[in-house]
């Protein structure tokens, strides 16, 4: 009988997720095999010819044919990585995306500018993600999260947890910026972020099948165009921003355009920049709001904020 090594199996998941079409099949044969074994990864190649038990194999077996039908390695794990933050995920919330870090990069050196507690506020939190990266790179920083699906805050609050934020980081269920209204009159926000659902009804077809038929619709469809969230957030943003602060959005490739002249017809904001990722895909939105007694003067395109 085959003795099944770490090795062996590592060749042979990495083997049959490749015929099946699965993205980067040898990194994701090493995350399930050391999920199941309760290994770091490096420690895989450290017990090379360790020889793994019936038990563990019947697991690993379950979780390799589901990944081979291409459920997300994240789901079946039930965490990722982001901004060097382990983050819990279930099928509740999108899996956060490493093209999302960046808004979080910019979101700090935004905070790290400004003197005194910072109120930042992250619509569609889902997980988390971006408040607690966020929390992480900013002391100063009190941040209010919310999500309309209560599940994907269950798992946020459990996220919030794992990284000790529950005194800075608050998370509130509901649509959009509903929940803010209570703390109105106490608060306007330094600082808003958001990567809402923005695939239009069109693209969600042409979605991989490991989006498409795991992720929650509801984290990715924004009506025909893709653009209703950021519609909602141009008309509301006037409430909650304060004068000079921020509003960071994600978008999609080519919502550039699109998003700039909402935030433009707003005639809130001294400038609007675009910027792309690192595939070079437009990526994120930064639009700086005029202060109080600044003219806002014509807007720059120049990418300057
Ligand atoms: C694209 S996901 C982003 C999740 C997370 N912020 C990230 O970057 O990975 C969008 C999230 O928006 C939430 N959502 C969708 N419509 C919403 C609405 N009207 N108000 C608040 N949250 C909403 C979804 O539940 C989902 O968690």
């Amino acid at each position: 009988m085959i003795a099944w090594t770490i090795q062996r199996l590592l060749a042979w998941i990495t083997e049959y997720l490749t015929k099946n079409g699965v993205d980067a099949p040898r990194l994701s044969a090493e995350m399930l095999l050391s999920h199941v074994l309760g290994l770091k990864r490096i420690e895989l190649y450290t017990q090379f010819d360790r020889v793994v038990e019936k038990d563990a194999l019947d697991r690993l077996h379950d979780l390799v044919k589901r990944a081979g039908l291409h459920e997300p390695v994240a789901y079946l794990i039930g965490r990722t990585g982001f901004y060097s933050l382990e983050m819990e995920v279930t099928a509740d919330c999108l899996i956060p995306r490493p093209e999302t870090e960046l808004l979080v990069q910019r979101a700090i050196e935004f905070l790290r500018t400004r003197e005194g507690q910072q109120h930042v506020c992250d619509l569609c939190t889902g997980c988390g993600c971006i408040a607690i990266a966020i929390a992480k790179g900013c002391p100063n920083a009190r941040l209010v999260a919310t999500d309309l699906c209560d599940k994907a805050l269950a798992v946020a609050a459990q996220n919030v947890a794992k990284h000790g934020l529950q005194e800075r980081v608050e998370l509130l269920c509901g649509d959009l910026f509903d929940p803010l209204v209570p703390q109105l009159d106490a608060t306007q926000w330094d600082l808003i972020v958001c990567n809402p659902p923005y695939v239009s009804a069109a693209e969600y077809e042409t979605l991989d099948k490991n989006v498409k038929d795991y992720e929650p619709p509801t984290a990715l469809l924004a009506g025909a165009d893709g653009l209703d969230l950021y519609r909602r957030i141009a008309e509301q943003i006037d409430r909650f921003l304060k004068p000079d602060g921020a509003l960071l959005l994600e978008i999609g490739y080519s919502q550039g355009p699109a998003v700039r002249d909402l935030l433009e017809r707003t005639a809130l904001f001294a400038t609007i920049a675009i910027e792309k990722d690192h595939q070079n895909q437009d990526r994120i939105v930064i639009a700086r709001r005029t202060g109080d007694g600044e003219d806002a003067g014509p807007l720059l395109s120049d990418g300057s904020v």
